[in-house]
């Protein structure tokens, strides 16, 4: 790792260092900390995106307010053809391709980066290959598929499926598409920082769902380079705290398993160089219960109109678990995916609406499902 300037895991509102800048270190000479990513190849994303995934809505959710305590705003990335933030990366790596001699790609996924691959390379007439955990949400295979992808299915968890996508990718000396540690998976979904960073008026907190870190590191990097004021608060379950574990640390911790409904942020083996990205650009890991996750889900749906999956509540789950800590603030969260599986989400918000304010002892009660 080539960070340890401060000795601070673990610690609440740590001050991110910012992108790019100068940090004076005791008794040695200055050192420069640059996350991997790069702000004029953002910019240059947004060029080869589709317009369909860019200038996404972002806007005040009043209705959310009086049980959060907080003024909240949604940066909504559901509202697309794939249903989730991940083409934004994958019109990145897929335009790329499509202007190489190499047109096959593979990758593994936990389900929306798989469907976005497939969106932008079979727009691009490349051929490919996603693999996945047999228990990923059938909703999400079941559009993977639809979009032309070969998809092997594989019996363990996401990291098993990594392992199986690498192990494809040797095998037929194609393209691996590995989200997060590829940067153009972490600078398309930058390209969300440069839409908030625009944003008048301006906000506190930016809450970011965290799986693999191409969604935190690259809206983290825009924020830390344009805004470095804003706090950037990054979210995992309880269930799945791999990348958390080891942001507080400072090195990279492993988990033997993973237990949430969140599926789209379960890994249990965080990659080092995007621990190290992370280290600069996020003021604080936060990990979160199922029951507010659900809780969560519930209220975007009721106060917001907006069906997500749960790895899309984990922002409003953090808000709920610690409402004082936001209280008086302005805080977006990125609403970043809604690729669900309908009877599994009825079984998590149940029939009947929730309308009244939650309290501590709703939140203890509400009924969690793990996912395999
Ligand atoms: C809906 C959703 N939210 C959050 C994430 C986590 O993003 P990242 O892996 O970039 O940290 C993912 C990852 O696939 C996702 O699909």
């Amino acid at each position: 790792m080539s960070l340890g300037l401060d000795n601070c895991s673990g610690r609440r509102h740590r001050p991110a260092t910012r992108v790019g800048k100068q940090v004076d270190v005791q008794y040695t000479l200055p050192v420069v900390q640059e996350t991997r990513l790069d702000t004029a190849r953002i910019q240059a994303a947004r060029r080869v995106i589709d317009p369909i995934f860019l200038d996404t809505p972002l806007y005040r959710c009043e209705a959310l307010e009086p049980d959060l305590g907080c003024t909240v705003s949604i940066k909504l990335e559901t509202a697309n053809p794939v249903r989730s933030f991940k083409a934004r990366g994958t019109e990145v790596v897929a335009s790329l391709l499509a202007d190489s001699d190499s047109r096959a790609v593979v990758c593994a996924s936990a389900g929306n980066l798989g469907q976005a691959l497939a969106w932008s390379g079979r727009g691009r007439g490349l051929d490919v290959t996603v693999v996945a955990s047999r228990f990923a949400p059938a909703a999400k295979l079941d559009r993977i598929r639809a979009l032309d992808a070969s998809l092997e299915l594989v019996d363990g968890d996401f990291d098993t499926a990594r392992e199986r996508a690498a192990a494809l990718a040797r095998y037929h000396g194609i393209r691996l598409v590995e989200d997060s540690l590829d940067i153009e998976t972490c600078e398309g979904a930058a390209t969300i920082g440069l839409e908030l960073a625009d944003t008048v008026p301006p906000f506190d907190t930016i809450l970011i769902a965290l799986g693999g870190g191409a969604l935190a590191t690259g809206v983290g990097h825009v924020i830390k380079a344009q805004a470095p004021e804003v706090e950037v608060i990054c979210i995992q379950p309880l269930g799945a705290p791999a990348m958390t574990l080891s942001w507080r640390e400072r090195r990279v911790v492993t988990t033997n398993s993973t237990n949430t409904i969140a599926d789209g942020v379960a890994g249990r083996r965080p990659i080092p160089a995007v621990l190290d990205d992370l280290l600069l650009v996020a003021d604080d890991a936060v990990l979160v219960q199922e029951t507010s996750i659900i809780a969560g889900m519930r209220m975007l749906l009721d106060h917001a109109g907006l069906v997500v999956e749960p790895s899309a509540a984990l922002g409003i789950a953090a808000i709920l678990e610690d409402r004082e800590r936001f209280a008086g603030r302005h805080v977006v969260t990125v609403v970043c995916g809604s690729n669900i599986d309908v009877d599994a989400y009825h079984g998590w918000i149940g029939a009947a609406p929730h309308r009244t304010k939650m309290t501590g002892a709703q939140n203890q009660t509400t009924e969690t499902r793990t996912t395999a």
